[in-house]
């Protein structure tokens, strides 16, 4: 692969509250994960996508995927970072690739141009990111209010996020096994690889809660009209 989209869908999106994991629930008609799968087949730079399911789900990929053109649909792990390396190792597999994107299927509406500025930006690093500024107030909090905490210098921090192949690679490989990492640019800054950053985009907002479902309609809806 020149440009390979690594969508990680093997989370029980518990939090989500619905009967079946999240990532197959409806958005606008069509399963959450086939979303961000079909951003990514039809990008003109993308040329293979890579889907990461639980082993249990696998029936419930298929019906959802219905006969999407994805390269191969790889049993994930307990863990997200499991789930990222098994998707990383089964490109390997397959030959490798020049770069990765790799993102959470609970993000659904990937717009094309977030992609491209990742892409872009990976000619000069090996690992990008898109982020958004933090617009609330955040603090500390306990059984009170605890103390503010500054929001200068601090940024929400979205997927997808692009690799250089080989390097994030090699960084997973290092990274301790059972060790979570909710975020992959983190795993490559552990091998001391610097991550730049582009900006974010608000349709790309994670569905975790039941009340996400209703803000990512109106999103969808917004970006049809
Ligand atoms: O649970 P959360 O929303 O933080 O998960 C982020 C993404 O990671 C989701 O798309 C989820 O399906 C995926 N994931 C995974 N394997 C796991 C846990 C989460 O692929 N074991």
């Amino acid at each position: 692969f020149h440009n390979v989209a690594l969508i990680v869908a093997a989370g029980k999106g518990e939090r989500a509250g619905a009967a079946r994991p999240k990532q197959f629930a409806l958005l606008g008609g069509k399963p959450v994960v086939a979303h961000s799968i079909d951003a990514a087949l039809t990008h003109p730079a993308i040329d293979g996508v890579i889907v990461v399911t639980a082993a249990d789900q696998r029936q419930a990929m298929e019906v959802a995927l219905d006969g999407r053109d994805v390269r191969a649909i790889v049993d994930g792990g307990a863990s997200r970072r499991e789930s990222v390396l098994a998707g990383l190792e089964a490109i390997s597999a397959l030959g490798g690739a020049v770069r990765v994107l790799i993102h959470d299927a609970a993000r659904p509406l990937l717009p094309h141009a977030v992609i491209d500025r990742l892409l872009a930006q990976l000619d000069g690093s090996a690992g990008a990111v898109p982020v958004l500024p933090v617009a609330d107030t955040l603090a500390t909090a306990d059984e009170a209010l605890g103390d503010i905490v500054p929001r200068t210098g601090l940024v929400r921090v979205q997927t997808p996020q692009a690799f250089r192949f080989d390097a994030i690679l090699a960084a997973h490989r290092l990274w301790p096994v059972d060790q979570e990492a909710t975020d992959d640019a983190q795993i490559l800054r552990a091998v001391e690889l610097e991550v730049a950053m582009v900006e974010g985009d608000s349709m790309l907002e994670k569905i975790t809660h039941p009340q996400d479902f209703a803000s990512a309609e109106a999103r969808l809806a917004a970006r049809a009209s």
